[in-house]
């Protein structure tokens, strides 16, 4: 359902080929492709406690659980599809001469829509490494088996995110703070905007000078910092700003 959404002057002006746009997304924008968000009402962070599930302590206590929980989100997200929010999002990187997309979620959905060099601040669930020798697993299937899986050189292998008390990838965080930074136009779509580094990245932008807008059905930590706020689901509201350039 592409409508028409009524959008500043100012949006609308920057919404041309050579401004420098950044995106950063959060698990709003996979809500329409059936993957619970953390915080809503149905939220994960509502039904388990992320200190149970999503810290390495977690996991050295209790890999079997900590495991069996990965499977049952990879189980969820087995299925879906990108939604219209994922795919006007190739648009625009078509559209913008430079055009970056981060994101906080580990569901892949921009890769399957399309996207390209897509910066996953907070790892890929799809994905798993060795915690002992660092080996990455791109697939697990008809090699490693047990729970958790075992790596040849005798470690545990645990799903390749971010948890809780974790360090972000270097060179991801650094790249996203360079280009927020140095950006015209910035959305931050469908987040909460509480888990930090992240929520850092629309201040950084504003700092250096950028427009931030933000798109997300209600209000957020940063709704009174941002120059605009579309109110909405990003399915909805992402492709009727495309249909302003396009
Ligand atoms: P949250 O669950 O905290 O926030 C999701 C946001 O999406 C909320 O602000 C919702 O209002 C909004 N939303 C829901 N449906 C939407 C829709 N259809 N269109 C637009 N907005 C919608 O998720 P994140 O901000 O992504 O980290 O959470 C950040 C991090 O906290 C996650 O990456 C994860 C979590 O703990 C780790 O696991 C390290």
């Amino acid at each position: 359902m592409n409508q028409e959404i009524s959008v500043s002057e100012k949006l609308k002006s920057l919404l041309s080929k050579g401004t420098k746009v950044v995106v950063l997304t959060g698990a709003g924008i996979s809500a329409e492709s059936g993957v619970p968000t953390f915080r809503g009402e149905e939220g994960l962070w509502k039904k388990f406690r992320p200190e149970e599930l999503a810290t390495f302590d977690a996991f050295m206590a209790n890999p079997e659980l900590v495991w069996e929980w990965y499977e049952y989100r990879r189980k969820i997200i087995e299925d879906i599809k990108p939604n219209p929010g994922h795919l006007a999002l190739i648009d625009f990187q078509n559209h913008f001469d430079k055009f970056d997309l981060i994101t906080q979620n580990v569901d892949g959905l921009h890769h399957q829509a399309g996207s390209e060099n897509v910066i996953e601040l907070h790892g890929n669930i799809r994905r798993n490494k060795c915690i002992q020798c660092g080996k990455k697993y791109e697939s697990l299937e008809g090699t490693i088996e047990g729970i958790p899986p075992k790596c040849p050189c005798g470690g545990n292998i645990r799903p390749d995110v971010v948890w809780f008390g974790e360090m972000l990838p270097q060179d991801a965080i650094n790249y996203s703070f360079a280009v927020s930074q140095d950006c015209d136009l910035f959305f931050s779509v469908g987040t909460s905007a509480v888990v930090h580094p992240a929520a850092s990245l629309p201040l950084i932008a504003k700092r250096g000078g950028a427009y931030v807008v933000e798109i997300n059905i209600s209000p957020t930590e940063i709704t009174h910092i941002v120059d605009e706020s579309l109110f909405g689901k990003s399915g909805e509201i992402l492709p009727s700003l495309v249909k302003l350039f396009k």
